[in-house]
């Protein structure tokens, strides 16, 4: 069997070993959201182009994505999209509104509204491919991040009609007609399962699974509605990654999910996302041996004087030691106003305290 060495290269970056629980010379870093945020080289590119046409020009897509990658030196690539884009590509009728977030046009609160959900055909999300083509062509062996929203974390957007603080809506769909919740998770799994194919057969090389507002949910509600649909996405994920022929790491993250890690973990993640409110010690104690961590430097540590953010940033490196695995990350997604130097000072630290540590 012939070995391409620039697929070995990728294999055998620190970010997939840490994935897969290997030993890294260094802990491998990278930033939720470090794609389009704070940088200044990002607000120019995007100057006059809404969001979601931004998510559907491949080379805007792939120019994005790489932007974080030459500046702050980071060991992945997440892809530039939205976790609306499937959804916008089957037909809903929605938007990204600046400084708001994605806002629906008809909310989905009955059965009859679940029509506007139909399947997701590879054709829909073509421009997706080809900008992961062009991605993988420039990356070489640094990997790149698919990823999708977790189904609650859609429905919550799609039940709503948009941001929501205390999820209201859903969790009166979701306790009063289980049916039609059901039915519509299902479809969004389903959908999520195809997106997230899609990004792997085109090349990605990890995918993360974003169910942001879950945390909104104690633990028993959680594997009675949420749990099995997410199972599902990912159980699809890694079978067809298998037949590629390839092992596909999927990373499981949600904010406020202390109580839920271990189930997040068993609904079939490789990687689970801790948010900052939980220590990585503390976290691998409830997620076990068998799953790395990511996580969990607070972003508006970020703000905060350069000692502080060392500080913190050496805390979280220590505490990942306990985890079988650790990919270095924020608790959650760069603030925009966050100073890009300071993100370039992170990367530098965490390099470089863990690779003296393992020497
Ligand atoms: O991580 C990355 O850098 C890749 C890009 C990415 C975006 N959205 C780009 C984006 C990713 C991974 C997402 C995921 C996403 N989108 C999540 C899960 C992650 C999380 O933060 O919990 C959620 C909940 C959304 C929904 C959404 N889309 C929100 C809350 C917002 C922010 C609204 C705002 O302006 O504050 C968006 C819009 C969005 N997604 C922007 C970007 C760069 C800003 C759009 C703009 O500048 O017009």
């Amino acid at each position: 069997m012939t070995v391409d060495p620039a697929a070995a290269a990728l294999a055998d970056s620190a970010f997939l070993r840490a994935c897969r629980r290997e030993a890294v010379p260094h802990t491998p870093v990278w930033f939720m959201r470090q794609a389009g945020r704070s940088l200044p080289e990002y607000r120019r590119v995007r100057d006059g182009v809404p969001m979601l046409a931004a998510c559907r020009t491949p080379d805007l897509v792939a120019e994005i994505t790489m932007q974080p990658v030459r500046r702050y030196g980071v060991d992945a690539a997440i892809l530039f999209s939205d976790i609306v884009v499937p959804l916008k590509a089957i037909g809903v009728d929605l938007d990204i509104k600046a400084g708001v977030g994605p806002v629906v046009a008809r909310p989905i609160r009955s059965a009859a509204q679940l029509d506007q959900l139909r399947e997701l055909e590879p054709d829909d999300v073509g421009f997706i491919v080809e900008a992961i083509g062009l991605l993988t062509a420039q990356l070489g062996a640094t990997p790149l991040i698919g990823f999708a929203g977790a189904p609650f974390t859609l429905a919550s957007y799609l039940v709503e009609g948009g941001p929501s603080r205390n999820h209201e809506h859903t969790k009166a769909l979701m306790y009063g007609a289980p049916d039609v919740w059901d039915e519509l998770m299902r479809r969004l799994a389903a959908m999520q399962a195809t997106w997230l194919a899609i990004q792997v057969s085109a090349g990605a090389s990890a995918v993360q699974l974003f169910d942001s507002w879950v945390g909104a949910l104690p633990a028993d509600d959680y594997a009675r509605y949420v749990m099995p649909h997410s199972a599902a996405v990912l159980r699809a994920v890694g079978e067809h990654a298998a037949s590629l022929g390839r092992a596909v790491p999927r990373i499981h993250f949600g904010v406020g999910t202390g109580e839920l890690l271990s189930l997040m973990g068993e609904a079939g993640a490789d990687v689970v996302g801790v948010d900052f409110r939980v220590p990585l010690d503390e976290a691998a104690r409830r997620v076990g041996p068998s799953r790395a961590l990511q996580g969990n430097l607070d972003p508006a540590v970020l703000f905060a004087p350069w000692d502080v953010v060392a500080a913190r940033t050496r805390a979280a490196l220590a505490a990942g030691r306990a985890a079988p695995g650790h990919v270095f990350n924020l608790g959650h997604g760069v603030i925009p106003e966050t100073d890009p130097e300071v993100l370039t000072r992170v990367v530098e630290l965490v390099h470089e305290e863990s690779a003296a540590a393992q020497g």
